[in-house]
């Protein structure tokens, strides 16, 4: 088990798995949103191009069902290990709902953006309010609204800040992520030739189980705030050694 005191950095990437307990859907399961709506449709370019209404409709319901969901008990653990770990925590998110920050999580990177934010598919330009339906053309440049929501085929966002973070990664855990989509699926084979911990927690094997060390399998809410506990136990343990004298007396 790497040695706590010389982490330097506890990344977390989540994927929608850890939102699902909130009742938020996540994309790849029999009741998920790739089921019912056409990712070529929805999320790509081309598919905005095509039928701008219907891709802000999609992610306005979205924006519903996240602001009518709560964070859950894996979301508030992470907070807290961000709070009262020793050693920097970043959590990295796939998802695009807000319920990380809900809990109380400071440092974390969407890297595929964020609901609730709408942009000029002009310009880029930020637009007011939360919702895209209704949205006059932007003042700039008199383009319409889009989602600041990484298609499929565009740039995902804060890829050098991420770089940058595991090249100091020394506990790397990925929570309810398929591993279906890169460049987040191949962050743990970085964080394995950095020799760091790799835990996944999921309530199934998924295409990066194999890249872990440790396989917490089971519901997030639950496997979270365990796994959150022990490395805050170790801290805490270390500290105790590391203050203790050479004979191991205080
Ligand atoms: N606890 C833990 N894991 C869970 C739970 C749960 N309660 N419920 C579901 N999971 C797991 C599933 O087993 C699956 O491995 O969460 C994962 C969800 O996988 P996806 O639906 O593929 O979501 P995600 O991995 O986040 O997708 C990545 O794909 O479509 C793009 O941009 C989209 O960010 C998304 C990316």
């Amino acid at each position: 088990m790497a040695n706590i005191r010389n982490s330097k950095m506890i990344i977390i990437l989540t994927g929608a798995g850890i939102s699902a307990e909130s009742g938020v859907k996540t994309y790849r399961s029999d009741t998920g949103l790739w089921e019912q709506h056409s990712i070529e449709d929805i999320a790509t370019p081309e598919g905005f191009e095509r039928d701008p209404g219907k891709v802000r409709a999609f992610y306005d319901a979205r924006l519903d069902a996240v602001r009518a969901a709560e964070p859950n008990a894996a979301h508030l653990a992470l907070s807290r290990l961000e709070r009262e770990s020793q050693v920097p925590v970043l959590v990295v998110t796939q998802n695009v709902d807000d319920l990380h920050e809900r809990a109380g999580s400071r440092r974390v990177l969407h890297m595929h953006g964020r609901l609730g934010a709408p942009v000029c598919a002009g310009c880029g330009a930020g637009l007011p309010g939360e919702r895209l339906e209704g949205q006059p053309p932007c003042p700039a440049c008199g383009g319409q609204a889009r989602p600041d929501i990484t298609f499929f085929g565009e740039q995902p966002k804060h890829l050098e800040e991420i770089a940058e973070a595991l090249s100091q990664v020394t506990i790397y855990i990925s929570i309810g992520t398929s591993g279906e989509v890169f460049p987040a699926a191949r962050f743990v084979r970085r964080a394995r030739k950095r020799k760091a911990r790799r835990i996944e927690v999921n309530i199934r094997r998924t295409r990066i189980t194999n890249d872990h060390r440790e396989l917490r399998h089971g519901p997030a809410s639950i496997e979270v705030p365990t796994l959150v506990r022990e490395i805050l136990a170790e801290q805490l343990e270390l500290d105790r050694q590391e203050g203790a004298g050479p004979d191991g007396q205080n």
